[in-house]
């Protein structure tokens, strides 16, 4: 498929970003854009950019690019909702599989679902864990009937996970690490149903206990070492596992993200010891925590184990295939509470992994690999990712102030940027990621979400899904007290994923345009209408046909600001034209976060997280049950691509 930007005459020099964007308008949909009234001089230039560009501007030299796939979104939108149950698009079906507590073998403990929270611990380190978060499906045989669906489950609902809705005996809190981590669940399509094979020896729950590795430049180091591990390689359990990633040579990559939220101190070992700066900048709590895992395991008290907090905030590669692989945390990928990770392959072969820190004011990072890809080569491939550069984003704001878009630059995060030279060595500036990133002037961002990677352009998307507290505004943060959040996109130089340097603007300004806004910014860019309002994008990826598919973890209160945009829900958007539609909607206060396709593209499959986290919901089972998080399997009724 052609896309505007793959366009050779494209310019690389960010002096000719006027020039990229309006090539990148011209194929606007102009319908698509319409300026709101009382808009600032400087925001009508971002939101008319398409009337500007289109205006023939004598000095494009640009031939025409070519037609925009128009059909690229062949469904009808839906109607926001505030059922307790989910809606698609007409003409599609919505099915729900492997909710919290599925038990994957027939035998043994968890192999029975009682529905009460009465499981224990070993039952629950063998069923379906709780908040399902980001999804992957791999093929078995490249086959789109048959695979490994793997899925992260991020935290817990302690109320419906508990009979008492608390953390209060050791069995809980290992019943609460079983319900976090990872899931590799076998599945399979019989008659058009899809179903898990139980006891398929694939099935594998990797959980807050499991033993992994620890690689890369960290690995070993004196920050890495504790009582129970003196050789700082070895840790049990991965934990707030939140977006993922997978790689071209058919590992999972789970991402650790609120990993501070698990430790805590009873503050008996030391009394008036107090947190460190890193223990700071990450959040780790000055006392006990929600789910009181420091009253039960050592490690899990900073004061009695200052390091073990550093063997969290990792990204964790996984072998789904061998339920018998030890996972690896790769830490030269850096220690931040990371959303997810996109790779992209250079034209040399190198690996680069894009990556979002979700915190307010947090940053954007990029890996380089040291070695190169090689289709098919597992002994080249198996440890990429532990050995390369890390970058953190700094988003300038261009030649042009106000107008949403700009030029950007990677900072290198290594010991021979002078920026560095406190950090003794590249292990220190991986533990203290965050602390690095803030004496290199990178730009804070409104909490950066999920990375996604275009699959021809590899143009790069992120969603910032909001920042109620930024006081002051810049370029890519244009809105103080931003409650709807926006999707920013780059551009790299010369098109390689590389490059030092880049070009990029918002792709859309979530907003709600239904009500009276005393911030015009925030009835959202041009392409948010009455139709498909929306706040706080959080989950991110395109299909392979380069649909873009957006997914809400926002306030679903529909009233105050956020009113008429109804439960979270899941939209899809034309990159070209930047045309939204509304596609799906999920049940009473949940997210909605995760998807991924079969290979022919004909199945989709997204998740359902925390349904009613307030109280408000039986999803999906009804009734008096607990709710649960859930996998939906989409699919089409008549057999098509999902999103025609
Ligand atoms: Fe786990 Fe930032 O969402
Ligand atoms: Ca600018
Ligand atoms: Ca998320």
């Amino acid at each position: 498929m052609t896309h505007p930007f793959d366009s050779e005459d494209l310019p690389t020099n960010p002096s000719n970003n006027e020039h990229f964007q309006r090539v990148v308008e011209r194929a606007v949909n102009r319908r698509g854009f319409m300026l709101k009234t009382g808009v600032g001089a400087a925001a009508v230039a971002f939101l008319s950019a398409g009337l500007s560009g289109c205006g023939g501007g004598g000095d494009d030299p640009a031939p025409a690019p070519a037609a925009p796939p128009a059909d690229l979104l062949g469904f009808s939108a839906i109607a926001t909702a505030t059922a307790d149950g989910v809606s698609v698009a007409p003409g599609y079906t919505a099915t729900v599989i492997a909710p919290w507590g599925t038990p994957l073998f027939s035998a043994g403990p968890g192999s029975t679902w009682a529905g009460d929270a009465s499981e224990d611990a070993a039952a629950q380190a063998r069923q379906m864990g709780d908040n399902h978060d980001g999804i992957h499906y791999f093929p078995i045989g490249g086959r789109s009937d048959e695979g490994l669906l793997v899925m992260n489950h991020e935290y817990t609902n302690v109320q419906y996970l508990f009979t008492n809705g608390v953390v209060d005996s050791l069995d809980d809190a290992n019943k609460d690490l079983n319900a976090h981590g990872v899931a590799v669940v076998h599945i399979r399509r019989t008659a058009g149903v899809w179903d898990i094979v139980v006891d398929s020896t694939y099935n594998r729950r990797i959980t807050g206990n499991t033993l992994m590795e620890l690689t890369g430049p960290a690995a070993g180091h004196a920050l890495m070492q504790t009582t129970a591990d003196p050789t700082g390689t070895q840790v049990f359990g991965t934990l707030n596992n939140c977006g993922n990633g997978w790689t071209p040579w058919g590992t999972y990559l789970t991402c650790e993200e609120n990993f501070n939220q698990y430790f805590g101190t009873t503050n008996t070992a030391n009394p008036g010891q107090t947190r460190n700066t890193n223990m700071v900048r990450y959040g780790l709590s000055s006392g006990t925590t929600q789910r009181n895992y420091e009253t039960y395991f050592d490690r899990f008290d900073w004061q009695r184990e200052p390091n073990e907090a550093n063997r969290f905030g990792w990204i964790v590669e996984i072998d789904p295939f061998d339920a018998a692989s030890v996972p690896k945390k790769r830490t030269a990928l850096g220690r931040i509470k990371h959303e997810n990770a996109a790779y992209a392959i250079a034209a040399d072969g190198r690996v680069v992994v894009y990556m979002g820190d979700d915190q307010a004011n947090d940053y954007i990072y990029k890996f380089v690999s040291t070695g190169t890809y090689v289709e098919g080569n597992i002994a080249n491939n198996r440890n990429l990712l532990d050995s390369g550069t890390l970058y953190v984003a700094r988003f300038n704001n261009g030649a042009t102030t106000g107008d949403m878009m700009g030029t950007g630059e990677w900072l290198p995060m290594t010991t021979t940027n002078p920026a560095l030279a406190a950090y003794a060595s590249q292990a220190e500036i991986l533990v203290n990621t965050r602390l690095a990133a803030d004496t290199l002037g990178a730009t804070p961002m409104d909490r950066p979400e999920w990375v996604t990677v275009h699959p021809t352009t590899q143009e790069v998307y992120v969603t910032l899904t909001n920042n109620s507290g930024r006081a002051t505004t810049n370029d890519a943060n244009p809105r103080t007290g931003n409650v709807y959040g926006q999707i920013i996109r780059w551009r790299e130089a010369g098109g390689d994923p590389t490059a030092l340097t880049f070009e990029w603007d918002l792709f859309v300004l979530a907003g709600n345009p239904t009500i009276a806004q005393a911030n015009p910014l925030n009835n959202g860019s041009s392409n948010v209408t009455a139709n498909n309002t929306f706040n706080s994008p959080d989950g991110l990826g395109f299909d392979s046909a380069g649909r873009l598919w957006i997914q809400t973890d926002g306030n679903y209160s529909n009233t105050g600001n956020y009113a008429n945009q109804g439960n979270n829900q899941m939209l899809c958007a034309n990159p070209t034209t930047r045309e939204i539609r509304r596609f799906f909607v999920g049940p009473v206060e949940c997210e909605v976060t995760g998807l991924t396709f079969t290979p022919d593209s004909r199945t989709m499959f997204i998740n359902i997280q925390h349904p009613g986290e307030g109280g408000n919901s039986h999803w999906p089972e009804g009734g008096a049950a607990r709710p649960r998080s859930a996998t939906i399997v989409i699919t089409k009724n008549d057999g098509g691509v999902i999103g025609t």
